[in-house]
């Protein structure tokens, strides 16, 4: 039997505009797939305002429900793998992308996209991390795995007040890094040293493109801005430090040059937590879950309801957000 829910809608106008609303949907009308999803929680990264605009490299089909997060109870199922009441976290693949997402209290989706919560996150919690922490999680993964530890000196966060960023400053310090955060909003430097930061260095000082190499003072970078500043994290990072990259708001180009990488031994890693396997993802959520929990995510956390989604999106494509925007579907 179909059941009525409240959803975001985006729908694209005859001006070619495209305009947000709350509207009431159907179960009926959302896509196939195995499992039903009552979403209780999700949140607003990069991504779904992007989404929310029209942009055709992330969404190309009109009216649409964007949201790549969810955290709920799984309602019907198909799959002997999932069973209704089980509790689990609905992110990434295809998700608020082409497929109706986690800004609607309902999803529908194949059964391979579908984590089951892990002991010690609440679906709350899943949420304050969203694919923002999954994301910063990831990059912290590639860097351990690809030699760095805490004991190798300062790592630095880019563009660290907004999602990624403020997760990985909060991650990172749990984990014993000394964290340096480089922000545009100098104003917050005391939510950054709250959550974790030790230094903070403002955008313009991030951006240096006057030498080839600069002085080497990272062992390890997490990129969420891409553009100049990640080019300059790659001209001072130190002998065989690991610089990850997983965003592009301050830009999609890259001006570098071969030095930091056969003089230093410097490693480029990307991430893409999107597509990233199954596998992998579980381990992922897992350590998000146990020794990388943040302490005090409700710090990170900014709560809405649906109706407060369309001036965060703003807020985010003005790249004026702090921390997480939580957003409760159940109000
Ligand atoms: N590869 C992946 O799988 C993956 C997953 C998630 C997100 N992402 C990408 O990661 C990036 C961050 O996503 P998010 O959800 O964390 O967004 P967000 O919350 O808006 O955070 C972005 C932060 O970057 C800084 N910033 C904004 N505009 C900038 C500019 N023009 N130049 C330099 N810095 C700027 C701001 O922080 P400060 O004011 O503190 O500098 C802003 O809060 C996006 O590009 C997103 O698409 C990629």
């Amino acid at each position: 039997m179909a059941t009525n829910f409240k959803a975001l809608v985006v729908s694209k106008t005859e001006e070619d505009k495209y305009i947000r609303e709350i509207k009431e949907r159907s179960t009926d009308d959302l896509p196939e797939g195995d499992v039903l999803v009552k979403v209780n929680y999700s949140s607003l990264n990069y991504k779904d305002a992007l989404s929310a605009i029209g942009s055709k490299g992330v969404t190309r089909n009109y009216p649409h429900t964007p949201g790549v997060d969810s955290s709920g109870v799984v309602e019907q199922s198909s799959s002997d793998n999932i069973q209704p009441g089980e509790e689990v976290i609905v992110h990434a693949y295809d998700l608020g992308v082409n497929t109706s997402g986690g800004f609607g209290q309902y999803i529908r989706v194949p059964v391979d996209w579908i984590v089951k919560l892990p002991n010690g996150l609440t679906q709350r919690d899943a949420m304050i991390y969203g694919t923002a922490g999954f994301t910063a999680a990831q990059c912290i993964y590639k860097m351990e795995h690809n030699g760095v530890s805490p004991g190798d000196g300062e790592v630095l966060v880019t563009g660290a007040t907004g999602g990624v960023g403020s997760t990985a400053v909060a991650m990172l310090a749990k984990l014993g890094y000394e964290v340096v955060a480089s922000t545009g909003k100098t104003d917050q430097s005391q939510f950054l040293k709250d959550i974790g930061a030790k230094e903070i260095i403002s955008r313009e000082d991030s951006a240096d493109l006057s030498r080839p190499l600069l002085k080497g003072r990272w062992a390890g970078v997490v990129d969420t801005v891409g553009g100049d500043i990640l080019a300059t994290a790659i001209h001072s990072t130190k002998q065989h430090g690991t610089v990850t990259c997983c965003g592009n708001v301050g830009g999609h180009q890259l001006n570098t040059n071969v030095y930091p990488f056969i003089l230093r031994g410097v490693d480029l890693l990307g991430v893409d937590s999107q597509n990233y396997p199954m596998q992998g993802r579980v381990a992922i959520w897992k350590k998000m879950a146990n020794e990388w929990k943040i302490d005090n995510l409700e710090l990170l956390c900014n709560e809405i309801s649906l109706d407060g989604l369309n001036e965060n999106i703003d807020l985010i494509l003005q790249g004026k957000q702090k921390g997480r925007v939580l957003v409760n579907l159940q109000k």
